[in-house]
């Protein structure tokens, strides 16, 4: 797996782009720092940052006073995320941690589980997670929207004939063949997200939508109207971040749940 993960990935850090290239992942940073920051607890935390890519997000983690540890199986990732202040890393993968059992404050794990294909794996990573995780201690998961390929295509011009089974294949699904790019990848409902979450074991939890509905607007303006209309797409995220009507109309959905208390 880190081997296909390598090669998708490669050696020129893409990834390390992923959140600034484009509107839509701009948006997707700004409330995935505010989703998790909101149910951070008080004080310096440890936080495991499992499948964390080159660390964009346990750089301000880390920014943040909280101490940082990066899991993932790309080694150019774990490179990149070492080298940033207060932050280390190593190579591994999300079913088997090294992390003994309840160490850790927060586990991120934000890209394993749509890498993941299968739901066995999945329940694998989830339970490392709940593992390492001191009682009362937050998950965040995420996941990509079954219906992330129907707005991506729809509103770019690129939705045809010949792509049509294919989103409607992963709308029912799950099971996305990289017909909008990336690689094969599981994509989730946000019942589905919850049921795989709860089922490891964790309490309270909830699901949101992170980039809310208007995402594909914001890349057909163009990174030049970013400025202008991010406030409004962030206000829209927010009004309907849990509204099981609109909640599948974010590209990502955000599990978080907490490990039961003693
Ligand atoms: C799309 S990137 C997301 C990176 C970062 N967490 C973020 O939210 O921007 C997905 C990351 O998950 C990593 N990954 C996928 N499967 C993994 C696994 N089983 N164990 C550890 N890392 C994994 C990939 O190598 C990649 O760096």
């Amino acid at each position: 797996m880190g081997d296909e993960l390598a090669a998708h990935y490669g050696e020129d850090l893409v990834e390390a782009s992923r959140l600034s290239r484009s509107p839509h992942g701009r948006l997707e940073l700004l409330r995935t720092r505010e989703l998790v920051r909101r149910e951070l607890t008080p004080g310096t935390l440890q936080v495991l940052d499992v499948g964390g890519g080159t660390g964009v997000h346990a750089a301000w983690l880390a920014g943040d006073g909280h101490r940082v540890h990066l899991v993932d199986v790309v080694p150019s990732h774990v490179r990149a995320a070492a080298a940033l202040p207060g932050v280390t890393a190593e190579e591994g993968d999300a079913r088997r941690l090294t992390a003994p059992d309840a160490s850790v404050d927060v586990v991120l794990l934000l890209g394993p589980l749509y890498h993941l294909v299968e739901a066995e794996d999945r329940a694998r990573a989830l339970a490392e997670a709940r593992r390492v995780l001191r009682p009362g201690g937050l998950v965040a998961a995420a996941g990509i929207s079954r219906y992330l390929s129907l707005m991506a295509a729809g509103a770019d011009g690129t939705l045809d004939e010949a792509m049509r089974d294919s989103v409607r294949r992963v709308i029912d699904t799950g099971c996305y063949d990289a017909h909008v790019g990336f690689v094969t990848t599981h994509f989730h409902g946000a019942e589905e997200l919850s049921k795989e979450v709860s089922r490891a074991g964790f309490v309270d939890v909830a699901v949101y939508g992170v980039e809310g509905p208007s995402w594909p607007a914001l890349d057909a303006a163009g990174d030049d109207a970013f400025g202008a209309l991010c406030d409004a797409a962030l206000r829209a995220a927010r009004l309907v971040e849990r509204d099981p009507h609109l909640v599948h109309a974010s590209a990502h959905l955000l599990a978080m749940g907490r490990a039961p208390a003693l």
